[in-house]
């Protein structure tokens, strides 16, 4: 069953972002893709709309705008970018929303490689988005390991996406929309700390997408069943 509730993606203007709302209103969510341009933002839900048919609902908001109107975000905007935009949208951020951050923070942002990370003082990007959140606000992290190429194209993916959150709740979300995703399995990766691993695994992937000439993805094998959403 879609959810009711708009979800609301920062950011959603770029690859990683127009994927997701892609699939997610393929799905019957309803999306809002936030960008700091208005009109950026309504040509890339225009976008979304054409490719997932007309009963799609999906709008585009300037990012504070879409922050006011919905109470389930999605962050995908590059790390340099990160801090400072989570500063601006602090007033705009209602009480008791909840957050997925997809940032990873790849040296590429400061002039070095894709595939590797920068250090990130508070252990992992997810981590310092939590922090600059206001109180009451909930944090998850997921989808830093999903292809955006294959995100925007038509077939399922193979790979999992493992959430990791301090917050029942955040959690919850994320696997629930990760599980909306054809393809995809959602797995409960435990806490927030852990995103730092999450992270370390796309600057692997970039290598190995790189080296290999491919769009790969995780699988985690051996679990029981109940552990795959
Ligand atoms: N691409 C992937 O395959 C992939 C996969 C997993 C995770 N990720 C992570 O997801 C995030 C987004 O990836 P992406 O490839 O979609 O990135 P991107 O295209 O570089 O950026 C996404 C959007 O962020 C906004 N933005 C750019 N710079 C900003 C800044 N300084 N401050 C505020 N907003 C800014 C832009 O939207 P407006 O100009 O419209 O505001 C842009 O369209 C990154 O952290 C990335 O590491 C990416």
């Amino acid at each position: 069953m879609p959810d009711s509730r708009p979800i609301a993606i920062l950011g959603g203007t770029g690859p990683a972002g127009m994927g997701l709302a892609l699939r997610w209103a393929r799905a019957g969510e309803t999306i809002i893709i936030g960008s700091r341009d208005a009109q950026r933002a309504q040509e890339a839900a225009a976008n979304i709309k054409n490719k997932s048919g007309d009963n799609a609902r999906v709008s585009g908001m300037e990012n504070s705008a879409a922050c006011s109107a919905a109470g389930l975000l999605v962050l995908t905007v590059p790390f340099e970018g990160q801090a400072t935009l989570l500063k601006q949208l602090k007033p705009a951020i209602r009480a008791g929303s909840m957050l997925i951050d997809a940032t990873v923070a790849l040296a590429a942002g400061v002039g070095g490689r894709a595939s590797r990370t920068l250090g990130v003082w508070q252990g992992s990007a997810a981590q310092q988005a939590a922090e600059l959140v206001p109180k009451g606000v909930s944090v998850a992290a997921a989808f830093h390991n999903l292809s955006a190429e294959l995100l925007n194209g038509d077939q399922a993916i193979d790979c999992d996406v493992i959430v990791c959150s301090d917050d029942a709740g955040a959690s919850q979300f994320a696997l629930t929309l990760a599980g909306k995703i054809p393809g995809v399995r959602a797995i409960d990766g435990g806490k927030l700390e852990n995103a730092r691993i999450l992270e370390q695994i796309t600057a692997l992937l970039v290598g190995l997408n790189i080296r290999h000439k491919g769009h790969g993805g995780i699988r985690i094998t051996g679990l029981p069943p109940e552990a795959y959403r």
